[in-house]
């Protein structure tokens, strides 16, 4: 597969591929996504906003699968459901536009699942179809996955060749413990009483627990609904951005530019794949 990654973040999809492809390129208009990215994977996303591409350089990488996460906000539970109308859609609309021109031979995108049955879903459906693509719809969470973690996600899978569902592994989640730091950062650990405020509505956890929430990118930022807490004997403290790091299943020693700072961190994260999901997405090809 020679692989367009688009909406590229931290190069999740580019892990999920591994070697089953080569990434030709990767476009993301952050900064610290593309540092991270560089960091990483020793290669350099473009950074550019994907609205304004012209589709010439786009097709000019030659690529035969395009891999993408668009931004979620449009169709997301706290968003406004703007849907196509949002302006973060306006890079996926571009898409779809040069889609009609030049469609890949694969094609496979993930969301939240508040994507299925919108209008964005009903304009990717449409172009698929025109060109004879197979589809499938599939959705997954990393808890069947053995990871102790929640992140429900649809992944729109379609290629040339038909395509088949395959299982899913019906892994427990093993115990959060086995994805904790070996030496906590005492900087992680709420201080004062300012989270006391917010305490009731804190989803807190242990290491025996094999379960966690869902990491936004605001978990840096925001108490309820941003994330687990972790409950340990001395207090209560943040998950550091290396655990949510494993409990996304991203490869030990992922790291990230010293300079970005702590909440830049859980921002990309936030945005990220969960690794084994995104793998099993790309076994349908
Ligand atoms: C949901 S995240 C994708 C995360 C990625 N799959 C990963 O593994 O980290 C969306 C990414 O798209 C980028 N982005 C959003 N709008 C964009 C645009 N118009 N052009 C280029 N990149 C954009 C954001 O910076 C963010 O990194």
């Amino acid at each position: 597969m020679r692989v367009l990654e688009l909406f590229s973040g931290l190069g999740g999809w580019r892990c999920a591929l591994g070697d089953r492809g080569r990434v030709v390129a990767a476009y993301d208009v952050s900064e610290a996504a593309n540092g991270t990215y560089r960091l990483n994977h020793g290669q350099e996303a473009r950074a550019r906003e994907l609205a304004t591409v012209p589709p010439r350089e786009l097709l000019e990488h030659g690529a035969d699968t395009w891999l993408l996460s668009p931004p979620c906000q449009p169709f997301c539970r706290m968003g406004h459901h703007r849907d196509l109308a949002d302006r973060r859609s306006r890079a996926f609309c571009h898409l779809m536009d040069v889609f009609r021109e030049a469609p890949p031979e694969r094609f496979v995108l993930e969301n939240v699942v508040g994507f299925l049955g919108s209008e964005a879903h009903a304009l990717l459906s449409e172009r698929l179809r025109a060109h004879g693509l197979h589809q499938l719809q599939l959705q997954a969470c990393p808890s069947r996955f053995g990871l102790p973690n929640q992140r429900p996600r649809v992944f729109i899978v379609a290629s040339r060749k038909p395509l088949q569902p395959l299982p899913q592994p019906g892994l427990s989640p093993r115990p959060l413990a086995d994805f904790l730091d070996a030496v906590e950062d005492e900087r992680l650990y709420l201080q004062g009483d300012g989270h006391l405020r917010h305490h009731q509505g804190l989803d807190l956890v242990t290491a025996q627990d094999q379960r966690s929430a869902c990491f936004i990118g605001g978990y840096g930022r925001r108490f309820v609904g941003s994330g687990s807490f972790l409950k340990t004997a001395r207090g209560i403290r943040r998950f550091s951005p290396s655990e949510v790091a494993r409990l996304l299943g991203l490869p030990e020693g992922f790291q990230f530019p010293e300079a970005l700072s702590l909440e830049a961190r859980y921002r990309l994260l936030g945005n990220g794949l969960s690794i084994p999901v995104a793998t099993w997405a790309l076994d349908h090809l």
